[in-house]
C-alpha cells in the first residue's frame, strides 16, 4: 500500500464490503451448527482461551480479513513498533511500552540505544524504595511508618494503575502482601475527590506519589499543590521531602515543584500516557501496596502476550484476531460500539481503563498522513462486570441495538464461596451467566418457540429475540497478577491492530487539547472577575450568561 492510499480503497476492503452483504443473510444460529468452523475459531495461548465462533463471520471472512491485514502492512507495522521506530509521527516518538515489561536480558533499541537497561534501572530503584517504605526503613517526618499511599494523577496516569489495583485487591497472594497498607487514587480536580481521598488519612503516615508524564496537567498539579499544603501545614514544609515522591518524564519540573530528584522515578517519551501502567506510573504505587515481586509477575504476564503478538501467526494471534474482527464489526457491519463485560467484580475498573486506551487511541478523523478518513474509525467502549450489567443495559443489547460484546470469564475465582445446600457455588452461578449470555445473543428466541411455550399472541413480539448478535468469549485460568498483565497487553495490542488497519495514528491525542485551552481562558476570566471584579467578556452569549450566573451565585 503506498503512503497516501487509504485502506478503504484497497481490493481486500472492497471485497469485504461485498462479502458483508452476503454474511448479513446468514444467521449466527446457522453458523453455530458448523462444528468444524467453530473448532477453527478457538485459539489458546499461555492459559488464555479465545472463542470467536459467535462472530458473524465464516472462515472465508477470516481469509479476507487476513488479506486486509496484508494490504494494511500489519506485520510490518507491528515490527516497526517493536523495533522502536518513530511510528507516532505527529509527536515524532517511538511507541515502546513493550520495553517496559521486557526481561532484563532483552535488547530493544530506540535511536540505536538499548533501552532495557534504563527500564531496569528504574525498576530496581522502585524495588529498593518500595521495600524501604514497606519495611519501615523509610519513615515519615515524625518517625512513623508510611502505611498509606495517595497516587495523584489523571487519565493514563490513573486509570491503568486503578484497574490493576482493583483487580489485585481480592487476590489471595496480593492480600497477604498488602496487609496493613492502603492505596488510593486522587484524579479529579473536584474538591469532593480530595475530601473523599484524605478522609481518614493521617499526613504522618501518608506518602503522596505525584504521577504525571508531563508534570503540567492542570488537575494533577493543583491536586499535588493541595496535598503538599495538607502535608506541610500538618508537619511543616521540611516534611515534603519524606512524604512526597514523583513519577514523570519531566524531572526538571519535578525538582521545580520541590520534590527531590532522588525521589523521582523516570519514564520516557516513548511511553504514551494510556500505555504507561507498566512504567513507574503503575509499578511504583502498586509495588508500595503489594510489593515489587507481585508487580513483576504482572509485567511478566504482559510480556508473554507481547511475545505472542510479535511472533504468532495471525491465525493464532489473539490480539490480531480480536482487532481484525473488531474492524469487521465496526467498519463492515456498522456496529459503532463495543461492550466489555468481565464476569469478575475484580475487573470492575477494566472497562474504564480500556475506554481511554481504545477511544483516545483510535478516536481519530484523519489518516496518519493527515487525509480526512472517508469512514469512521474507533468505537464506543463501555462496560460493567457481569452480572451487574445484566440488570442494567443488557435489555438494549438483547432486543435493541446490536452491540458486539466481549465476555471475559475466569475459571478459578479469587474468592470462592460454596454455601451448603446450594446447587452450585457462587462462582458457578456467576459463570453460568458468562456461558449463557453469548448464546442468548447469538441464537435469540423465535416466535415459534414462544408459541410452543403457549405464550399469548399479544406478547410474542415483546418476547421475541432476533439473535444474530456477535460476541467474543475470553476465558482466563485465574485472575492473579500474571493473568492481569496478560489481559492488559491483549487489549493494548488489539487497539494497535485496529489503528494499524485503519491507517491512523493510535498514539497521539490532539483531540484533548481544545477543551483544555478553552478551560484556561475561562480560568483567567474567573480569577479576573473574582479578584478585580472584571465583567465577563469575550465569550459567546450562552457562556457569558452561564459564567455570570455562576460568579454571582457563588460570590458569597
Ligand atoms: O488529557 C489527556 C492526557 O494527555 C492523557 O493522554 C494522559 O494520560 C493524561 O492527560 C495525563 O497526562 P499527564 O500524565 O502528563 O499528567
Amino acid at each position: 500500500m503506498s503512503k497516501s492510499t487509504i485502506i478503504c480503497d484497497t481490493e481486500p476492503w472492497k471485497d469485504l464490503k461485498a462479502h458483508v452483504e452476503d454474511m448479513k443473510k446468514t444467521h449466527l444460529r446457522e453458523l453455530m451448527t458448523d462444528t468444524e468452523r467453530c473448532k477453527s475459531m478457538m485459539v489458546e495461548f499461555d492459559g488464555i482461551m479465545l472463542d470467536y465462533s459467535r462472530q458473524c463471520a465464516t472462515l472465508d471472512t477470516m481469509d479476507k480479513l487476513f488479506k486486509l491485514a496484508e494490504a494494511a502492512c500489519l506485520k510490518q507495522k507491528i515490527t516497526r513498533m517493536f523495533n522502536g521506530e518513530r511510528i507516532n509521527i505527529t509527536e515524532n516518538r517511538p511507541v515502546l511500552h513493550i520495553a517496559l515489561r521486557a526481561s532484563r536480558d532483552a535488547v530493544i533499541h530506540c535511536d540505536g540505544k538499548n533501552v532495557v537497561p534504563d527500564v531496569w534501572q528504574v525498576l530496581d530503584k522502585i524495588r529498593e524504595f518500595s521495600e524501604r517504605v514497606r519495611s519501615g526503613s523509610w519513615l515519615g517526618a515524625t518517625g512513623k511508618a508510611l502505611t498509606d499511599v495517595v497516587s495523584i494523577g489523571i487519565g493514563g496516569s490513573f486509570l491503568g494503575p486503578l484497574f490493576v489495583h482493583t483487580a489485585l485487591q481480592t487476590e489471595p497472594e496480593a492480600i497477604g502482601c498488602a496487609r496493613g497498607r492502603q492505596l488510593c487514587f486522587l484524579a479529579n480536580v473536584d474538591p469532593i475527590d480530595i475530601a473523599r481521598n484524605i478522609a481518614g488519612l493521617n499526613p504522618e503516615t501518608t506518602l503522596v506519589v505525584v504521577v504525571s508524564k508531563t508534570f503540567t496537567t492542570a488537575e494533577t498539579m493543583l491536586n499535588a499543590r493541595t496535598l503538599r499544603e495538607w502535608i506541610s501545614s500538618a508537619l511543616g514544609p521540611q516534611a515534603v521531602a519524606k512524604h512526597m515522591v514523583a513519577v514523570s518524564t519531566n524531572l526538571t519540573l519535578v525538582e521545580k515543584f520541590g520534590i527531590d530528584p532522588n525521589n523521582a522515578f523516570a519514564f520516557w517519551d516513548w511511553v504514551g500516557g494510556r500505555y504507561s501502567v507498566c512504567s513507574a506510573v503503575g509499578v511504583l504505587p502498586l509495588s508500595l501496596q503489594y510489593g515489587f515481586s507481585t508487580v513483576e509477575k504482572f509485567l511478566k504476564g504482559a510480556s508473554s502476550i507481547d511475545q505472542h503478538f510479535y511472533s504468532a501467526p495471525f491465525e493464532e494471534n489473539i490480539p490480531v484476531l480480536l482487532g481484525l474482527l473488531s474492524i469487521w464489526n465496526v467498519s463492515f457491519h456498522g456496529h459503532p460500539a463495543r461492550a466489555i463485560l468481565p464476569y469478575s467484580q475484580a475487573l470492575e475498573k477494566f472497562a474504564p481503563h480500556i475506554q481511554q486506551v481504545s477511544m483516545e487511541s483510535n478516536g481519530k478523523g484523519v489518516s496518519i498522513d493527515g487525509v480526512v478518513l472517508p469512514f469512521e474509525a474507533g468505537e464506543i467502549d463501555f462496560g460493567e462486570p457481569g452480572t451487574n450489567g445484566q440488570h442494567s443495559f443488557y435489555q438494549l443489547i438483547h432486543q435493541g441495538r446490536v452491540i458486539p460484546c466481549d465476555f471475559i470469564g475466569v475459571v478459578k475465582s479469587q474468592q470462592p464461596v460454596y454455601l451448603k445446600g446450594e446447587v452450585v457455588s457462587n462462582h458457578d452461578e456467576l459463570m453460568s451467566n458468562f456461558f449463557a449470555q453469548p448464546d442468548a445473543l447469538a441464537y435469540g428466541k423465535m416466535p415459534e418457540q414462544l408459541r410452543n411455550e403457549n405464550v399469548t399472541e399479544n406478547l410474542i413480539p415483546h418476547k421475541t429475540f432476533s439473535g444474530n448478535r456477535p460476541s467474543f468469549s475470553l476465558l482466563l485460568p485465574s485472575l492473579n497478577a500474571y493473568n492481569i498483565g496478560q489481559l492488559l497487553a491483549i487489549y493494548e495490542h488489539r487497539v494497535a491492530v485496529q489503528g494499524f488497519i485503519w491507517g491512523i495514528n493510535s498514539f497521539d491525542q490532539w483531540g484533548v487539547e481544545l477543551g483544555k485551552s478553552l478551560a484556561s481562558q475561562v480560568r483567567k476570566q474567573l480569577s479576573a472577575s473574582r479578584e478585580k471584579g472584571e465583567p465577563v467578556k469575550g465569550f459567546n452569549f450562552s457562556t457569558t450568561t452561564l459564567l455570570t450566573k455562576y460568579l454571582e451565585a457563588s460570590a458569597d
